[in-house]
C-alpha cells in the first residue's frame, strides 16, 4: 500500500453515498488517501443491497486507500480491520466524553454493537483507481452518534442504538470521524503489509462481541446455536457447533446475539 501521506478531504452537507463519492475522488487523486464526509445522506448504502439511514448527527464517512496488486487477497479482511478501527475510534470518544461503563463491540463480521445493539456498520468496496489496473478499498462506515432513539428506522432487522442513547450525552461528531479514519488508514497499511494474522487478529477477537458465547447463527434457510471462539487467519468466524468448530464466511452466516 504505497500512498502519499496528504490526503485529499471532502465534507459535504449533504451527498447520495459518501462511498460512491470517494471512489469518484479516489479515481481523480490517483495514489492518494481519500476521505469524504456527509452530514447527512440521502442515499446511504447498507450491506446487501440496502439502505442506510444516515439523517443528521450520525458519523457517515468513507476512505478510499490504493491497493496493489499483490496485496488484494489480504483484503478480504478489510471489513473487520475497518471495524476494528471505527471500534476503537468510538470508545476513544466515549472515554473522551466522560461516558464509562459503555463499551463498543465488534459484531462479526462488519457491525459495531453496543450492549448487543447495532450503532454503526461498515460497507467496504474494491473499485477502480484512477491508473491502468489500479484498484482502491473504498471502506465506508456510518455511526449512529448523536441520534436519537426515534431517529433510527422502524423496520431493523436487529435492534439499533446511538452513542447518544448508550452514553446519555453527545459528542464531537469531526473528532471521532478524524480519529477513527486514521486509525483506519494505518490498521489498513498493516494488513496490506503483513497480514491479518497475528496483531490484528488478536485485537479483533479481543474486541469481538459474544466472544465464548453462546449465540444464535442465522444461515439464511434457518437458525442455529453455536459459540463464537475467534476468528481465523482470513478473519472467517469460527464457532463451536455441536461440539465441532465450524469456520462460516460472511456471506454464509448473520450473528443474531445471545442465545438460549
Ligand atoms: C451496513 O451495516 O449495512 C453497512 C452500513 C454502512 C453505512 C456507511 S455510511 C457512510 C458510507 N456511505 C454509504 O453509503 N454507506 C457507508
Amino acid at each position: 500500500m504505497v500512498m502519499r501521506e496528504d490526503w485529499v478531504v471532502r465534507h459535504l452537507e449533504v451527498t447520495g453515498s459518501t462511498n460512491v463519492d470517494a471512489a469518484e475522488l479516489a479515481r481523480a487523486h490517483d495514489g492518494q488517501v481519500v476521505l469524504v464526509r456527509a452530514d447527512r445522506q440521502d442515499a446511504g448504502r447498507g450491506r446487501a443491497g440496502r439502505n442506510w439511514a444516515s439523517p443528521m448527527g450520525g458519523a457517515w464517512f468513507s476512505v478510499g486507500v490504493p491497493v496493489r496488486e499483490t496485496e488484494l487477497e489480504r483484503m478480504i479482511a478489510a471489513p473487520l480491520v475497518v471495524g476494528l478501527a471505527a471500534c476503537r475510534g468510538v470508545n476513544r470518544a466515549l472515554g473522551l466524553a466522560g461516558v464509562r461503563g459503555v463499551e463498543a463491540r465488534i459484531k462479526w463480521p462488519n457491525d459495531l454493537v453496543i450492549h448487543g445493539k447495532k450503532t454503526g456498520g461498515v460497507l467496504c468496496e474494491l473499485v477502480a483507481g484512477g491508473s491502468e489496473g489500479g484498484r482502491v478499498l473504498v471502506a465506508g462506515v456510518g455511526v449512529n452518534v448523536n441520534l436519537k432513539a426515534a431517529d433510527l428506522p422502524g423496520n431493523l432487522r436487529f435492534p439499533g442504538t446511538t452513542l447518544r442513547e448508550a452514553g446519555g450525552r453527545e459528542l464531537d461528531v469531526s473528532a471521532l470521524v478524524m480519529r477513527c479514519a486514521r486509525g483506519m488508514v494505518r490498521l489498513l497499511r498493516v494488513l496490506a503489509e503483513r497480514g491479518f494474522e497475528g496483531v490484528l487478529k488478536e485485537a479483533v477477537e479481543a474486541r469481538m462481541a459474544w466472544m465464548e458465547d453462546d449465540v444464535v447463527l442465522d444461515l439464511g434457510d434457518g437458525d442455529i446455536q453455536g459459540r463464537i471462539v475467534g476468528v481465523d487467519e482470513s478473519g472467517r468466524l469460527k464457532a463451536l457447533v455441536d461440539g465441532r468448530v465450524k469456520v462460516f464466511d460472511s456471506g454464509e452466516v448473520r450473528v443474531m446475539g445471545r442465545g438460549s
